[in-house]
């Protein structure tokens, strides 16, 4: 498999410093984390480590993994920054058992992460997967931003605008699969520099991840259109999944 992120984890945190953008989520997770005395939280796409740093402070033993080198590098300065010392390991979440022998009572794939396997096979595979790491009754959530709602708005959109640098999302997409581009543009005296990643996501709607979490053995789907748990539907602007 193809690391996407090898050159775009350097940049990937220009989104915004890794303290400040996660308020809503941190009260959603502190709250249902809490209903399910969940202690131990296992984020299986960590990326930069955002939510390991968010998890921590509010309380949870937090472990990450990624598929990406370099996004568990960029990750690993971010804790050492913070003089914050947990678990990072390499793995493919469709083999999470290669990596990690432990269980746990929590499982996150957060931000449009499983939406990088496009076929069923593998979405079921890494289902699967994190089913066999949780703990009996264990809480699994997933993210994303793809809704029908999100895909109907404007192809371009502007990410991030400031006077040194700017990130644009052009996308395009079919009955299937979603391409963002995401165009970086640094614009300083200090750096002048484009570049481009481009994203595939397999769009995955609520009725997907009923069926396939039912078929790897999931109960009590729930799915949200937003952090205050408000029901999920059409015109929401994200996708939270929520299965035990
Ligand atoms: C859009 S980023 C989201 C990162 C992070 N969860 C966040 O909220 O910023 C997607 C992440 O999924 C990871 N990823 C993609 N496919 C993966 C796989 N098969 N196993 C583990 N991680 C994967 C990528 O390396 C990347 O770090």
């Amino acid at each position: 498999m193809k690391d996407y992120y090898s050159k775009f984890a350097h940049d990937y945190d220009e989104f915004g410093p890794i303290e400040s953008y996660l308020g809503e989520e941190e009260v959603f997770f502190k709250e249902l984390f809490d209903e399910h005395s969940v202690k131990t939280v296992l984020d299986c796409a960590c990326g930069t480590g955002q939510h390991l740093f968010m998890f921590s402070r509010i309380g949870f033993q937090a472990t990450g993994s990624d598929f990406s080198e370099s996004m568990l590098e960029v990750a690993a300065s971010h804790l050492a920054k913070h003089q914050l010392e947990l678990p990072l390991r390499h793995a493919d979440f469709r083999f999470l058992e290669q990596a990690h022998s432990e269980t746990f009572d929590a499982i996150v794939c957060l931000s449009t992460s499983l939406p990088h396997l496009h076929s069923d096979e593998d979405l079921l595979t890494a289902l699967t997967s994190m089913k066999n790491r949780l703990n009996p009754g264990g809480l699994l959530v997933l993210t994303q931003g793809t809704t029908p709602y999100t895909l109907s708005l404007p192809a371009i959109e502007v990410v991030v605008n400031r006077e040194d640098f700017s990130r644009i999302f052009v996308k395009e997409h079919d009955d299937q699969f979603q391409t963002i581009h995401v165009l970086d543009l640094f614009h300083s005296p200090q750096r002048s520099e484009n570049n481009q990643y481009d994203i595939v996501y397999r769009i995955l709607l609520d009725e997907d991840y009923r069926r396939l979490l039912q078929q790897a053995g999931f109960e009590e789907v729930q799915i949200f259109g937003d952090y205050q748990r408000t029901p999920y539907e059409e015109t929401s602007g994200r996708m939270i999944v929520v299965a035990r």
